[in-house]
This record gives structure tokens, sequence and C-alpha cells, in this order.
């Protein structure tokens, strides 16, 4: 898979390159990201990427001729275009997924008050937000998508690593422990050193469906649950979790 990063700031993504696991991937040839400088498709004397919108109102928005020469750089027909904006669509693991089958991502990293209207109108397949909140510039956003995507190609690491995380089937995942066995007066619970794989096995569900009953309970409507996670969820219920 390659990711076509376009930034007026590429720098940023360096020290997250250098020190991810995305760096193996690379070697690996597994993946590849191309940082693109929309700066370097800006001709005018000044090499200007942003300007006031028009109506009025603060701040600068993106330019769209740097933009779209850059994205006609790439070729983007049959390449899927996302732009990072807070007013677009929730990233969530299944889309991530669903990116992580292509072969070609190209992310647009907006800045100041975002990007020209018809960048995303004529280019721009998925407008995506990282959540109800919003930053400063989308190169953070594109990391975020960029690490979540690609942890799912395949090879990229173990399938079995994976088939248990958070949200995978949408259970937040269960609280997990390491050596040493007691820690500021606090013990690993007894049945994670009892050997005995179905209990742990049954131990994790409960634990999953208690959180995600917790934090995350609107999960809990779009899965099929299970006999048992039925079971669970009602014992759980009568003791008020
Ligand atoms: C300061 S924000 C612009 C906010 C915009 N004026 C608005 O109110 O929707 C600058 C850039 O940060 C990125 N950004 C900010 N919040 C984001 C979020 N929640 N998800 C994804 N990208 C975000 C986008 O690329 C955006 O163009």
């Amino acid at each position: 898979m390659i990711f076509y990063v376009l930034t007026l700031f590429p720098e940023i993504f360096s020290g997250y390159l250098e020190n991810s696991i995305l760096k193996k991937a690379i070697t690996r040839n597994l993946l590849a990201i191309n940082l693109i400088n929309i700066r370097d498709f800006a001709f005018d004397k000044h090499r200007t990427c942003d300007d006031y919108t028009y109506g009025g109102g603060p701040g600068m928005i993106l330019k769209p001729e740097p933009l779209s020469s850059a994205l006609e750089s790439l070729n983007p027909r049959g390449k899927r275009v996302i732009y990072l904006s807070p007013s677009g669509k929730l990233f969530k693991q299944d889309y991530a997924e669903f990116l992580s089958k292509k072969n070609d991502l190209i992310l647009i990293c907006g800045r100041y008050e975002g990007i020209d209207q018809r960048i995303i109108d004529y280019y721009v397949d998925d407008e995506i937000s990282l959540g109800d909140y919003v930053l400063a510039s989308g190169e953070i956003a594109a990391m975020v998508l960029i690490d979540t995507v690609s942890r799912l190609i395949p090879d990229f690491i173990k399938q079995e690593s994976l088939n248990e995380e958070s949200f995978m089937q949408n259970l937040l995942e269960y609280p997990q422990y390491t050596r040493p066995k007691e820690f500021l007066n606090m013990s690993v619970p007894d049945i994670l050193i009892s050997g005995h794989h179905e209990k742990i096995r049954e131990w994790r569900l409960r634990k999953s469906l208690e959180k995600t009953l917790k934090y995350r309970p609107e999960l809990l409507e779009d899965i099929e649950l299970t006999e048992e996670m039925r079971k669970i969820l009602e014992e759980l219920s009568s003791l008020g979790k």
C-alpha cells in the first residue's frame, strides 16, 4: 500500500516515521509513505498556499490551485482521496479495515481554517474526522489514520494479535497484566495464572463486556450477542454494573 500525504509541513512526519513500527514495514516493502509538500505546487512569486475566505470571517484557508496541482501530479483517478476534517464522518475501525485493503490512499492535511470546498467536491472520496474536537492541523490526524490502517495490512502484525483488540468485535478489550504478580498491593487475578484456558477466555469475555457496558454501551447495540454474552450481561445488570 502507498500512502500519499499532501501537507504543508512534511517534516512533522519524520519523528513519527523514524520511531514507529512502520519503519520495519517500509523496509519489508509492505507499505510506502510518500510525503508531498503542497508548497512545491504553488507557482506565484511567494509560493502562496492560503488566502482569505469569500464572505468574510477570521483566518485563512488553503487555496485550490496548489492542492489541485499536487493531486493531479499523483494521477488521483483510481486512488482513494481522503480529506482529514473535523466536519467529516467519524473515523472508526471498520472503515480502517476497509482502507487496509486498498492499494493507494491520498491523504489531504488541512491547516488554518481548512481548504477550499471545490477541492473536496471535485477530488475527495471521504471526508474523515477523528472525533468531535478541532485539531490545529491535519497532519496529526493523517498520522492517526496511517497508524491505524497500516497495522491492519496483511502480514504487518500477526492476525491473532488483532482478533481480540478493542473494536475488532465491537467490544472494548479486557484488562491485561504482566510481571510482577504483586504491584502496589494489587495482585494479578488468580484466573490468569491458573493455566485454565477456557476459564481465562470466559473471564476475558466478561471483562470485555463489563468495560464496554461501562464506557461504550452503544457498541453493544451493533453486535449479535451469543447466548453466553447475553447471560453475562444479565448477570452484570443484576449486579448493577
Ligand atoms: C483548525 S482546523 C480547521 C477547522 C475548521 N475551520 C472547522 O471549524 O471545521 C485545521 C485542520 O485541522 C484538521 N483537523 C482539525 N480537527 C480535525 C479532526 N477532528 N479530525 C480530522 N482532522 C482535523 C483538518 O485538516 C483541518 O483542515
